[in-house]
């Protein structure tokens, strides 16, 4: 299967994993654009979506799918979501479209998080891909100093402004061997709103699309 045909399989596969008369935590990207066109085919057994970015907003509600706030939500039991690379501990780096601190907060919210990728995201260790974080714009330089030391080679994403007005900075040579405790440093650094690495908070299911169909992995 070539890659797109992976990200439609496991988007199928997601399904099968949204409760009936659930709020559905719904993530951002290519993978999860697929997940939103097979949940609309079922749309009227859910009672609405909560969104991790504007994009995703507006493809639910193209397809005649409520978004609510979060604000509004008791319960989110599933959220699902695509990632940049994760490993077999479901460990993840995130925000390559740079919605990460929405899917963050959604992800906390969820009982559940359920990853979709194909099988190229799927790495022995985080770093290869460059690790997304996003920053206050007045704490841009003074972030990307603290990171330097820390040994990543931070490059600001020309032209992008996230949903909250900030700005991201692309972490490159990063062989990040505790993702966890790497997390926890980042989240220390004043002027970060939030790092791509979705460790403390892991998947718990990953669908991995592979040329032989669907795998399910948990931990
Ligand atoms: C969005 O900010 C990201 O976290 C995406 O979930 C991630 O980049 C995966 O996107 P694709 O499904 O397009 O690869």
């Amino acid at each position: 299967m070539i890659q797109d045909e992976q990200k439609r399989a496991v988007a199928i596969a997601a399904i099968e994993h949204v409760p009936v008369g659930c709020i559905v935590g719904v993530g951002t990207g290519s993978t999860a654009n697929y997940f939103i066109d097979e949940l609309a085919k079922i749309k009227h057994k859910i009672d609405g979506a909560v969104a991790s970015s504007d994009a995703t907003a507006k493809r639910l509600e193209s397809h005649g799918i409520e978004v609510i706030d979060l604000n509004n939500v008791d319960d989110l039991p599933v959220y699902i979501d695509g990632a940049d690379e994760i490993t077999e501990h479901l460990h993840m780096t995130k925000g390559g479209g740079g919605a990460l601190t929405r899917e963050k907060i959604v992800a906390a919210v969820a009982r559940k998080f359920i990853c979709i990728t194909d099988q190229t995201k799927l790495v022995n260790i985080l770093g290869n891909f460059p690790l997304p974080i996003e920053v206050i714009p007045m704490a841009r330089s003074y972030v990307a100093r603290e990171i330097t030391l820390l040994g990543g080679q931070p490059a600001l994403r020309q032209g992008f402004i996230t949903d909250n007005g900030n700005v991201i900075l692309d972490v490159h040579g990063l062989q990040i061997l505790n993702p966890v405790e790497l997390e926890t440093t980042l989240n220390q650094i004043t002027g970060i709103v939030t790092n791509g690495l979705f460790a403390r908070r892991a998947a718990d299911v990953l669908l991995l699309g592979g040329d032989l169909g669907v795998k399910t992995i948990t931990h």
